[in-house]
């Protein structure tokens, strides 16, 4: 079988990274693809490239198609490592006629490599190039998610290419999410949405007005990363719509870490009277579960239940950690409660709800704090909270 035709003439030329199991602070323990494409017309046009170290993965590919040289234009959607960590190399190796991007794209080309000599040429939303029987046009998609991101749209075959928005860090020799379980396939994108994208919620809305706007008609969604929606992508952009008005379930989160159990039993205690006010919880052990896992399960909660023992007048190291990635990740609309046992200075319940204020989540209790072990009276408190959060998350509909 030959390389995956995404449609006529459009072929996949990417790399698959089974290996990477860390994004910066990301983790891919699925892997991941740099997803590359190539469209031969009477011009033939390579969309985006992939990591340094995957150039020959993108070059054996494409010459399973043509030479290199006979590559007249490239076209850089996005110029974050991951999709032009080989572009200097593969400039030389191509030469080609023209190198697109955006108005920021120039700026960025500029600022990681030494650009001179490229033929670059800047292109605005709405410009379009003609491949000779395909058309691309331009869509800029500033801070979606670094400030040069565009996608490439090709109306000839209702395809777009979408930069890293609709992806998912997922390896596979399969090319499309159809022939995998779709639920898997979500989990990854919405793990995607909420690490990557969800900082910039308000932008994706109003891409997607734009989208609905231009009346671009898309068959198919072809991200840098992962699995290519082909058919209806309706599904994945009903979810992105869902995710950027930031819709929320009835559910709380209990992230907590603990040193002698302590604050584990409250955590038990809290979690078990929110669930009776029929809410659902997750409870998220900051040992045993990675910062970019909670955050999947954050982008639909109503409330952020946190639990630290106080450790050296303050909170626990991976407490810290997850606060401090939260925080830049700018959590909208949640509502928290804090808890923690501690043995004589207690400080860690005030630490989590001046980092609650501090992004804005609206505390429903000064918080909960427990003299070393929980006695039968304290868990009637962590009962009390327990109800206090579900009931509050009731009552946001
Ligand atoms: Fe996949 Fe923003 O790079």
């Amino acid at each position: 079988m030959g390389l995956t035709a995404v449609k006529d003439n459009i072929y996949w030329v990417g790399a698959v990274d089974w290996d990477i199991r860390d994004f910066h602070g990301y983790s891919t323990y699925k892997g991941t693809t740099y997803n590359a494409f190539l469209a031969i017309d009477e011009k033939i046009a390579l969309f985006d490239t992939v990591k340094s170290n995957f150039k020959e993965n993108l070059l054996y590919h494409i010459r399973e198609l043509t030479d290199p040289k006979s590559i007249d234009y490239l076209i850089v959607n996005h110029v974050e490592m991951d999709h032009s960590g080989c572009l200097p190399e593969i400039i030389k190796e191509v030469q080609p006629e023209k190198i697109f991007c955006s108005p920021m794209g120039e700026k960025a080309l500029n600022s990681h490599f030494d650009t001179k000599g490229w033929p670059i040429q800047v292109v605005k939303s709405g410009d379009t190039l003609s491949l000779g029987k395909k058309t691309v046009t331009f869509l800029e998609t500033k801070m979606l998610h670094w400030p040069d991101s565009m996608f490439s749209y090709i109306a000839e075959d209702k395809l777009l290419i979408s930069s890293d928005a609709f992806g998912q860090h997922i390896a596979s020799t399969e090319r499309y999410v159809d022939e995998l379980a779709l639920g898997e396939v979500m989990t990854h994108a919405a793990k995607y949405y909420a690490n990557i994208l969800h900082l910039f919620s308000p932008n994706v809305q109003k891409l997607l007005q734009q989208v609905g706007e231009l009346g671009l008609e898309i068959d198919m969604i072809a991200p840098d990363h992962g699995l290519i929606w082909r058919g209806n992508p309706g599904e994945i952009i009903a979810a992105y719509d869902r995710w950027s008005r930031r819709e929320t379930k009835r559910k709380a989160l209990v992230i907590y870490d603990s040193m002698w159990k302590s604050t584990t039993k409250m955590a038990c205690a809290i979690a078990g009277a929110i669930s009776r006010e029929g809410v659902s919880v997750k409870m998220m052990n900051l040992a045993v579960n990675h910062r970019s896992d909670i955050m999947t399960e954050v982008l639909d909660c109503r409330a952020l239940v946190f639990g630290s023992p106080t450790l050296n007048n303050g909170i626990l190291p991976r407490m810290a950690d997850f606060i401090t990635y939260l925080k830049g990740l700018r959590p909208k609309g949640k509502i928290g409660a804090a808890f923690g046992s501690f043995g004589w200075s207690g400080e860690a319940v005030k630490h989590l709800n001046a980092a609650m204020e501090a992004m804005e989540i609206s505390l429903v209790d000064e918080g909960l704090r427990v003299k070393n072990v929980p006695k039968d009276e304290d868990f009637a408190k962590c009962k009390e909270l327990g109800k206090k959060i579900g009931l509050a998350v009731v009552g946001m509909g």
